[in-house]
Parts: C-alpha cells; sequence; structure tokens
C-alpha cells in the first residue's frame, strides 16, 4: 500500500555514468528511486553517496532476467555503453540491449508505467547525412565488431515501438550522442576519457587516424536534464528524440584543448582507424528544442574542466 505520493522510479544501469548522474537528479526531485543493476561495467564506488538515502534502493539484477517491480516510471539505461566493455562480451551485450528491453517493456506493460530507453546516435552507424535527422534510418553495417551494440539498440528501438502500437505503451526514446563528465569509467577506451588520463598521467594522448574526424560532446548535466525533460512530456510524444550538443570538434582539437586544460606536457601520438569509426557525428536537435524546449548550456571548456577535476582526485 502506498502511503507517500512520491513517484516511483525504477532506473536500469544506475551503477553506470549516466545512471549514477540521473538517480542523484531523481532524488532531489523528490522521487523514491529504486536501481537494478549487475556491476557489468558500473562500480557501486559511483553510488555509495546515495546509500544513506531513504527514498533509494538498489538491487544487483542483470535485466536479461524479468523483474517483479511497482512502479511509475522506468529509465531503461543498462548496457555497456564503451567498445571496450561491449566488445569484452558481445552477445551478452545484445542480450542486455534485446532481452533487456522486453523484460522491462513487458514490466512496464504490467505496471502501466512510462518508460524511457537510453538509445544512441550509434542507430546511425556510419551516416551518410550530416547532420543526423531523426528520420534518417542510418548505416549500420549489421556483421562488424560494433554490430552488438549498434543493432541491439535498433532492436531495443523496434520493440519500444511495437509495444507502443500493439500494447499502447507509454514510451520515450532518446538517441544519445557522446556524452562526459564525472564518473566516465577511466580505463574504459572513451575518447574524454581516455585524453584526460593520457594528459594528467603526462602519456602520449593516442589518437586514432589523423585527427580529423569530429565529434561532438555533450556534459553530463545537460543530458539529464534533457533525460528529465522526455519523461516528463506529453504522452502523445514518443521521440525518437536526438539528444547531444550540436558543437563539433575534431579529435585533434578535443585532445589539444584537454593537454591545456590539464597543463599537460603531453603529445600527440597518431594510430591506425579501428574499423566501422564513423568520420563525422554530429547531433541535429532542432527536435529537442521544438518539443522539449531544451538546448545543452555547459560549453566543453567548462564540461572539461570539471572533468579533469574529478579524474585528477581519482
Ligand atoms: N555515455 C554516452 O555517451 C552514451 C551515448 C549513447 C548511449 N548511451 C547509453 O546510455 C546508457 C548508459 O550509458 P553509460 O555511459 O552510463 O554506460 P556505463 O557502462 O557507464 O553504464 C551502464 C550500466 O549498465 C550496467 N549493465 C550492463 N549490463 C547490464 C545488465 N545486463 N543488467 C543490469 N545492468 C547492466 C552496467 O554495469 C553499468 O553500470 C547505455 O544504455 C548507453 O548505451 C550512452
Amino acid at each position: 500500500m502506498r502511503v507517500a505520493n512520491r513517484k516511483r522510479v525504477l532506473v536500469t544501469g544506475l551503477a553506470g555514468f549516466l545512471g549514477s548522474h540521473l538517480c542523484e537528479r531523481l532524488l532531489k526531485d523528490g522521487c523514491d528511486v529504486l536501481c537494478v543493476d549487475n556491476f557489468y561495467s558500473g562500480t557501486k564506488d559511483n553510488v555509495t553517496h546515495l546509500m544513506g538515502n531513504p527514498h533509494f534502493e538498489l538491487l544487483r539484477h542483470d535485466v536479461t532476467f524479468p523483474l517483479y517491480v511497482e512502479v511509475d516510471e522506468i529509465y531503461s539505461l543498462a548496457c555497456p555503453a564503451s567498445p571496450i566493455h561491449y566488445q569484452w562480451d558481445p552477445v551478452q551485450t545484445t542480450k542486455t540491449s534485446v532481452h533487456g528491453a522486453i523484460n522491462m517493456l513487458g514490466l512496464a506493460k504490467r505496471v502501466k508505467a512510462k518508460i524511457l530507453q537510453a538509445s544512441t546516435s550509434e542507430v546511425y552507424g556510419d551516416p551518410e547525412m550530416h547532420p543526423q535527422r531523426e528520420n534518417y534510418w542510418g548505416h549500420v553495417n549489421p556483421i562488424g565488431l560494433r554490430s552488438c551494440y549498434d543493432e541491439g539498440k535498433r532492436c531495443a528501438e523496434t520493440l519500444f515501438f511495437d509495444y507502443h502500437r500493439q500494447h499502447k505503451l507509454r514510451i520515450k526514446v532518446a538517441r544519445i550522442f557522446n556524452t562526459y563528465g564525472p564518473r566516465m569509467h577511466p580505463n574504459d577506451g572513451r575518447v574524454v576519457s581516455n585524453f584526460i588520463v593520457q594528459a594528467l598521467k603526462g602519456e602520449p594522448i593516442t589518437i586514432y587516424g589523423d585527427g580529423s574526424q569530429t565529434r561532438s560532446f555533450c556534459y553530463v548535466d545537460d543530458m539529464i536534464e534533457a533525460f528529465v525533460r522526455l519523461m516528463g512530456s506529453s504522452d502523445d510524444f514518443t521521440g525518437p528524440v536526438n539528444v547531444g550538443n550540436p558543437g563539433e570538434f575534431t579529435i585533434r582539437e578535443l585532445a589539444e584543448t584537454v593537454i591545456e586544460l590539464s597543463g599537460s606536457k603531453s603529445e600527440l601520438q597518431l594510430h591506425p582507424l579501428p574499423s566501422d569509426d564513423p568520420r563525422q557525428r554530429q547531433p541535429d536537435i532542432s527536435l529537442a528544442r521544438g518539443a522539449l524546449d531544451w538546448e545543452p548550456t555547459t560549453s566543453l571548456r567548462e564540461g572539461l574542466v570539471r572533468t579533469i577535476a574529478y579524474f585528477k582526485q581519482l
């Protein structure tokens, strides 16, 4: 029996980078937060500071198995996000996306909860269209090393929309572009954390290719704001909606900025490009601007300063 009017929110993948920030935000907003994680790529260290909070509950659970809980909203974030993590056990990665989606959608159907999927810009693959809009169907290799992640996420989107059409489920699909900030895993090979760790250790900064490929980088606080606004949007707005920072930087520019802001003496070192690495990745966020009244407000330099400070104390 419910005694309080607090919204009960389930977050999967809370021990990871984005999940831990989302939980903090939901607790601040007065929600009762139930979290599940199997600690595949996340760590309890990311959430120990929340442990004493009576409105926070943590459950060790693998989303590839069904879960029976009573909640009002579900944020489905569980999935390793960096190539090093998701390629380490690719079959489990696809299972996490696909079985995980089926289990969470089944739960949402049973308890009539609203559900948000953390999808990814990787559903666009190596895009032939720049910047990418939501109506672009993508250019994805179905059998490559990245496919376990890309195709898993594409299939999860399909499941979300079929549950919406078939069972009238209230769904929200966010296509997340590169996000960075404190609590990224220091060794997961993602470009921002890689560069910062190398710069702080005074090691050479490894650039794949000639560094002219571009990426856009969104600071984590901006991303969490987008999640909360999307979940709160009207039921007829399902997405998919691009969320990310449209500011475009070359990998070389990123490396040089990290070196400057961390006061490092590291030098750049060029390596061959890995397979299926996209040349350019930039979100078109006009839909998010219009439907969610959202756009990122943290500049790359500002976000990097905060992220470098985190890695320094780590
Ligand atoms: N960070 C980004 O730039 C980015 C970009 C696009 C999409 N996303 C998506 O956002 C979500 C969160 O990403 P992140 O950067 O925080 O990644 P992360 O690896 O830091 O966190 C993912 C969390 O999911 C947990 N997890 C993995 N498999 C699980 C399973 N089977 N059952 C339960 N928990 C499981 C991990 O232990 C980890 O705590 C992911 O779904 C990812 O695909 C992130």
